[in-house]
């Protein structure tokens, strides 16, 4: 069994973490953030995500897991490490390297001291040359070891999603990774060597290439689908089952993933994905007039949505689901969090029902929505679902949650009920109630 430490505690790192050390590894977390270190050996989960607090408690009782804050402890008592740190937008819509540059100093200072063989996996997504040009040289810099022959360097994006982020991590579907050495290598294959799919090893920038071709695709087929829902609502017809006979063709390996209409896509990484790829294409006068329609398309069905609330004439709405996705409590871009903005921004009073975010918010407080389009998020937070819909004079269903099914479409026969995720599939636009895209 290995020895890993993995360098940022946040979805990727996390779920890794807690899935190697749960897989028999030896896995020291590392953050510079104090209150994620507490919570994991404390056995605790920093964010909302299923059956992860579950791995992270066994993982800290097995005494195969333990956080720090010390690069230098973790990187002497691990022979790998993990670079799973945030990788945002500029506001330029570049990609920020700022954590990737810091951590790669830090490991770089901390392999100059060490006389063992140690394996750098970067994790987070970066664009192509990354590796190359930014990381390697401050690696080497700081270490004063070439990559390769002083020290192991792979890339390894990670594909997971979050809500099924360790569902995901085990069954995987597409595993890329490019490495400059045998002990990387091997070292890649032998963590993969359960996955159900065809692990291609390719060079360092041809993975980094392959993880923003797979996040445009996924962001291409949310917005082809939810325009086929538009027109087929416009036209009487059920985009829902017109999609589904599309991805019944497997012929083509059409996988329903992402196919489904709806709302926009959102979250920390679909859009600044996009936007890193239109900026580095922009840079190298390639035109991306797909791309661009594909973020204009999404920002779109956000606008279409804020008009279906207005023309509803509600002046308080009910939010059901404020993340970016059932499952979750990330609000880093979140559709529903832009939505919400507008209507606060229209004079309509908004409270949310969202059971991942509460959770979040009853344990961790008002800080970790201040950075957020919603800073006042905390107090628009209703815990009883049955108090929203008796509040609103108009509800608005983001996310699904099993459990509100049948209080939504009761309600929604009487009260105006725009609905951004469906359901239920026999529900269609009808009285007061009225679906998006069907
Ligand atoms: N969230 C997803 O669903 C997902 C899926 C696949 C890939 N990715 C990619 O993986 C990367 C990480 O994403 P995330 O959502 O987990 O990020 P995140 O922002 O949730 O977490 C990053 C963590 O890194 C920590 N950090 C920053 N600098 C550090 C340092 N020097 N040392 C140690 N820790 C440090 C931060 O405190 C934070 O806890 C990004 O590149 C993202 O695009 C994300």
């Amino acid at each position: 069994m290995a020895r890993i430490s993995v360098f940022g505690i946040g979805y990727v790192g996390a779920v890794a973490a807690a899935c190697l050390a749960r897989d028999g590894h030896k896995v020291i977390a590392v953050d510079t953030d104090e209150t994620k270190v507490d919570l994991i050996n404390r056995g605790q989960s920093p964010l909302v995500e299923t059956g992860l607090g579950n791995l992270i408690a066994q993982g800290i009782d097995s005494d195969r897991l333990f956080a720090t804050s010390d690069a230098s402890f973790a990187i002497d008592q691990t022979d790998v490490s993990f670079i799973c740190v945030g990788t945002p937008s500029d506001p330029s819509g570049a990609l920020d390297l700022t954590f990737i540059k810091e951590v790669s100093r830090q490991i770089g200072q901390e392999l100059r001291d060490k006389d063992t063989m140690h394996s750098v996996v970067l994790r987070s997504t970066v664009l192509p040359g990354t590796s190359d040009d930014v990381c390697l040289p401050l690696i080497e810099r700081h270490a004063g070891k070439t990559a390769g022959r002083g020290f192991g360097f792979g890339y390894y994006p990670e594909f997971l999603r979050e809500g099924s982020a360790i569902e995901d991590y085990d069954d995987a579907g597409l595993v890329v990774f490019g490495a400059l050495d045998e002990a990387t290598r091997n070292f890649l294959h032998m963590l993969n060597a359960t996955q159900d799919c065809c692990l291609h090893e390719v060079g360092l920038r041809t993975a980094e290439m392959v993880k923003y071709t797979s996040n445009s695709w996924r962001a291409t087929k949310v917005t082809f689908a939810n325009e086929i829902g538009n027109i087929a609502k416009a036209c009487g017809l059920d985009g829902h089952e017109v999609m589904d006979i599309l991805c019944a063709d497997h012929k083509v390996s059409m996988s329903p993933k992402f196919l489904r209409p709806g709302f926009a896509f959102g979250g920390s990484c679909l859009p600044k994905d996009i936007r890193a790829l239109k900026h580095l294409a922009d840079r190298t006068q390639t035109p991306t007039p797909l791309l661009s329609a594909v973020l204009d398309a999404n920002d779109a069905q956000v606008l279409r949505a804020e008009r279906m609330v207005r023309e509803s004439g509600a002046h308080h709405v009910g939010l059901v689901g404020v993340s970016f996705k059932p499952g979750t409590d990330d609000l880093r871009e979140s559709p529903l969090v832009d939505l919400a903005a507008r209507l606060l921004g229209q004079g309509i009073n908004v409270s949310i029902y969202d059971p991942f975010v509460a959770r979040i918010a009853q344990e961790q407080g008002e800080d970790r929505f201040r950075k957020s389009k919603l800073p006042q998020l905390k107090h628009m937070l209703v815990q009883d679902l049955a108090d929203l819909v008796n509040e609103a004079d108009a509800l608005v269903i983001g996310n699904f949650y099993a459990e509100t099914v049948e209080i939504l479409r009761e309600a929604s026969v009487t009260k105006p009920t725009i609905d951004l995720t469906r359901l239920r599939r026999d529900m269609v636009s009808t009285g007061t109630y009225e679906g998006i895209c069907w």
